[in-house]
């Protein structure tokens, strides 16, 4: 689509639609650049949750250095678009070494993630070009229970060792992705569980140390606890948040940020009325919503705006049932065609689900982003 064929307003956009406020944006990123800054730590954006050049532009303020990327796809298109300094956070896998070869070389630094002995024996068997080393970071489970060594068991030495023995291998250190902030209600409790996780890296770091191996990276982030991020995490060397650039009503109901916060909402017109049912139809089901949310807190999973009486109740493809909570409804104020604002649950599932972003300041739609997809 070009500029010239966009919507001028926000009441004239197609629906559904993802609608990115780019003021908030800016404020966010901005808030989080300077928490960072703050603590003396290096904010190493994820860029998973909007996938874009602009938006990581944004987090970056311009350097076009420094971020995390969820999938390979993300690495090549960043590294495409003058991105240097990546990290691919995730377990690197047999499969993968390839094309995480071909980055190795061709950007001044790239850092794989790892997490066994194993994954050494396949960058070894990989050899970059003259002058070049692979940069790998051990991924470590703080408690989140997904991929990592676990913290405190003893393959933390033996599988750090492995890279630190491997010839072709520079250890640059280590890293955890706090996933069960989510699981947080409030700033005592992201704080509380905040420490817990930073002692836990901390330990590790020394126990690392002890055994002659340094890191130079130690790495945590998510976004609940990095928009709440408790004092000891001015240890670390680096955050790596990445949905704080959106956030959404997840992270209104963990305590991380206000409704007010919240720059992505989806557009969505009522398509037919069911007064039998007190229900109005929508064009926006799971494919533009995304399913995030419904099982975990049910009709309460999403924020229809300026109609707090108002519920989300059910999806299917491209439909979506709306019902009041309490009391009856007027199909008057809402009449087919009408627009509707929805806050999504989970920004980075949602937005996932979208081939464009249109970008709006105030009323006025400004311009659209495009995210890379695939892996
Ligand atoms: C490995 C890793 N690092 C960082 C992040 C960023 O966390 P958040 O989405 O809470 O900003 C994620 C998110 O899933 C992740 O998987």
């Amino acid at each position: 689509m070009s500029d010239a064929a966009l919507p001028a307003t926000v009441a004239d956009v197609p629906t559904p639609c993802l609608l990115v406020d780019i003021d908030k944006v800016k404020r966010n990123c901005q808030r989080m650049t300077d928490t960072a800054r703050n603590m003396g730590v290096q904010l190493r954006p994820h860029v998973k949750t909007h996938k874009t050049i602009e938006g990581a532009d944004i987090c970056t303020a311009g350097t076009r250095r420094k971020i995390v990327v969820s999938t390979l796809n993300e690495a090549e298109f960043f590294a495409a678009n003058g991105y240097d300094d990546i990290l691919y956070g995730f377990p690197i896998s047999k499969e993968k070494i390839p094309r995480c070869q071909r980055l190795a070389n061709q950007l001044s630094e790239f850092h794989i993630l790892y997490d066994s002995a194993e994954a050494m024996q396949w960058v070894q068997d990989a050899p970059l070009n003259p002058g070049k080393q692979w940069s790998v970071i051990l991924k470590i489970d703080t408690g989140y229970g997904r991929a990592g060594v676990v913290w405190d068991s003893d393959d933390v030495i033996t599988v750090a060792k492995a890279a630190v023995d491997t010839d072709n291998v520079r250890f640059h250190g280590i890293y955890t992705h706090c996933g069960s902030s989510y699981d947080c209600t409030g700033v005592e409790e992201l704080k509380t569980f905040g420490t817990t996780n930073t002692d836990r890296l901390i330990t590790v770091r020394d126990k690392l140390k002890s055994a002659g191996i340094a890191c130079e990276t130690v790495g945590t982030g998510s976004t609940p606890s990095c928009s709440k991020p408790a004092d000891n995490m001015a240890a670390l060397t680096e955050f790596h948040p990445g949905n704080y650039i959106f956030y959404d009503y997840e992270h209104v109901r963990i305590g991380a940020c206000t409704l007010d916060d919240v720059a992505v909402r989806v557009a969505t017109r009522v398509i037919s009325h069911k007064p039998s049912k007190k229900q109005l139809v929508t064009n926006s089901g799971f494919t533009s919503m995304s399913q995030d949310g419904l099982k975990q807190v049910g009709d309460e999973f999403c924020v229809i705006q300026d109609h707090p009486n108002l519920r989300l109740v059910e999806m299917s493809q491209e439909h979506g049932k709306i019902r009041p909570a309490t009391g009856d409804i007027d199909f008057t104020d809402y009449p087919l065609g009408s627009l509707l604002f929805l806050y999504p649950y989970h920004a980075c599932s949602t937005a996932y689900n979208h081939p464009f972003y249109y970008v709006h300041s105030g009323e006025k739609i400004v311009g659209v982003w495009r995210p890379t997809r695939g892996w």
